[in-house]
């Protein structure tokens, strides 16, 4: 796994989005999945900035949801995909043809995933796949467990992302998680994970050690050839725990 330092939040979406345009250059079709969350928004406004400048960028390629808060009313702000439709798919001009979600409320959640599952499959697989570090190490809402799923899957969430700022003022109770599984990451072309602050120091800091367990599921990603690390300063702050000790889930950041 290759870790690239940026010195700032600024420097680090920089070189995130010149990695999915150097991308888009070598294949204009390409299968981007895409995270949300407050990480990668400076990255999808500079490509947004990009796709004004050069509206034809963006024509071909197509994106594919990471993850979905289940049990959010279908178009409601705080899901994913209306995250994604603001950040990414208004911007970059990508249409329904070219975008692969979740159903943030479907009435058969399982049968959603293995829909998602098949039209994943259909497209080739992923070129590219973009991710963000949970507090608690989660990719995508893969939380930290005992064992991890392959494939797209209804997820338990953590209390870490019962608490994530997307959900800020919702009735997270009755949510779940709707997310691609571990294989389907793995299998990507490439991988790039976007760390940036020093509320990511404690996970980075157990990725960066290079322990591989499902207690901390981005540490998965030392088993693919292809995974880049970009990371600011602020992130790389050492914690005060011991960085060998698995990423305890429900225990508050550092
Ligand atoms: C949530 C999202 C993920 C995201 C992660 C990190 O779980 N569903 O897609 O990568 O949180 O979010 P943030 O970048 O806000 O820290």
């Amino acid at each position: 796994m290759r870790f690239t330092v940026a010195e700032d939040y600024e420097s680090a979406s920089r070189a995130a989005a010149e990695v999915i345009l150097a991308e888009v250059a070598r294949k204009p079709d390409a299968v981007l999945c895409l995270p949300t969350g407050s990480t990668p928004e400076r990255t999808y406004a500079i490509l947004a900035e990009r796709a004004r400048a050069d509206p034809q960028i963006f024509a071909s390629v197509r994106i594919v949801q990471l993850d979905e808060w289940g049990g959010l009313p279908r178009g409601d702000d705080s899901t994913c995909q209306a995250y994604l439709t603001r950040h990414v798919l208004g911007p970059l001009k990508v249409g329904p043809e070219r975008f692969l979600g979740f159903d943030s409320d479907p009435t058969d959640p399982a049968a959603e995933c293995a829909k998602f599952r098949e039209r994943l499959a259909a497209l080739g697989g992923i070129d590219l796949c973009l991710l963000g570090l949970g507090e608690n190490g989660h990719i995508g809402l893969n939380e930290p467990a005992d064992a991890l799923e392959p494939f797209a899957h209804v997820a338990e969430l953590s209390e870490h992302s019962r608490r994530h700022k997307m959900l800020t003022g919702k009735d997270t109770r009755r949510l779940y998680g709707l997310t691609l599984g571990v294989a389907e990451i793995l299998q990507s072309r490439r991988v790039l994970l976007i760390v940036s602050g020093k509320h990511k120091a404690r996970p980075l800091a157990e990725l960066k050690s290079g322990r591989i367990s499902t207690r901390c599921p981005a540490s998965l990603l030392w088993l693919h050839p292809q995974a880049e690390c970009i990371c600011d300063r602020d992130a790389l702050v050492t914690p005060c725990r011991d960085v060998r000790s698995p990423v305890a889930e429900h225990t508050d950041p550092v």
